[in-house]
């Protein structure tokens, strides 16, 4: 067994359950809390002519790079040694595929940081929690696919399944083994901890949109509109332009138009 000090201890054992523990408590808190601050915040109203560029590269790509870390980390290679994806067809996949997804990925999240630098009404309404969140996102991205490109890429590889893999699940089944951790090269290891980070400070963010896609949306009926006013959508339709009914208020002086101010 390789030689562990309790720093290796607080790293990978403390330092990921205590993630962990705000990554579940936070939503749950944040949910209660402050429902109504649960969105993307979505800047689309100030600018969209980058948004739409850089926001699906990045989804889209982000999307693949988690399909990748689900078979990568979470599948044991002996399962899919079973279905015939051998050790040559794995690297191969996940080396090329993950290096494209990865540069996607990275390219459509510089759109997104530049558009927030460049366009000055984004730039003011982003919080300093956008930014450190900016930083632990970018930043396990660039550790990563650095990761990847000089090991795997330009280099003879290096085999996490050995080691960040069996340690990633060792966690989930309650059974910490930092031990698998100790070896790992320095670069795999910070955009361990920089990801680790970014899920402690999670659902303090922005990011806890990711779990609300609106996947009920594909399912629910359609909105119906319907005339406030029971009579109106009874009687004909004339042409041209309708005064809209003016409510009488308190104050004589103030008469209210329907629909104005939405
Ligand atoms: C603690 C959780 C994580 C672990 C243990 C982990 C581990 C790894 C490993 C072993 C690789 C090499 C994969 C390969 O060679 O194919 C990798 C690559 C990569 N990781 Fe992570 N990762 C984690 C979280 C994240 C997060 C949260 C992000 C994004 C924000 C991310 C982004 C990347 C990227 C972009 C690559 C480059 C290759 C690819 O697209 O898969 N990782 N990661």
């Amino acid at each position: 067994m390789t030689d562990m000090t309790v720093f290796d201890v607080l790293l990978w054992v403390a330092f990921p359950y205590v993630a962990a523990a705000s990554f579940i408590v936070g939503h749950i808190l944040r949910y209660r809390y402050d429902k109504f601050g649960w969105t993307s915040r979505s800047s689309q109203t100030y600018e969209s002519k980058w948004l739409r560029w850089g926001s699906p590269m990045f989804h889209y790509g982000i999307l693949g790079v988690f399909a990748g870390h689900v078979v990568g980390l979470l599948i044991p290679r002996e399962w899919l040694y079973f279905i015939g994806i051998d050790e040559h067809t794995y690297h191969l996949g996940a080396t090329w595929l993950g290096t494209v997804v990865a540069l996607i990925t990275i390219a459509g999240i510089v759109i997104l940081l530049a558009r927030r630098g460049a366009v000055r009404r984004i730039t003011r309404v982003t919080t300093v929690m956008d930014v450190v969140m900016y930083v632990f996102l970018a930043g396990a991205l660039v550790l990563g696919t650095i990761a990847v490109i000089q090991f795997q890429v330009l280099g003879e590889g290096y085999d996490y399944r050995g080691t960040v893999s069996p340690w990633t699940r060792s966690l989930i089944l309650f059974q910490p083994d930092a031990s698998l951790m100790v070896g790992v090269p320095l670069i795999f290891q910070l955009h361990v901890l920089c990801s680790t980070a970014l899920f402690l400070i999670w659902p303090y963010t922005r990011l806890v949109h990711v779990l609300s896609v609106p996947v009920w949306y594909l399912f629910r009926p359609y909105v119906v509109y319907r005339s406030r006013d029971d009579h109106r959508g009874a009687r004909a339709i004339r042409r041209g332009w309708e005064k809209s009914p003016v409510i009488e208020s308190k104050h004589p002086k103030q008469k209210q138009r329907v629909g104005a101010g939405r």
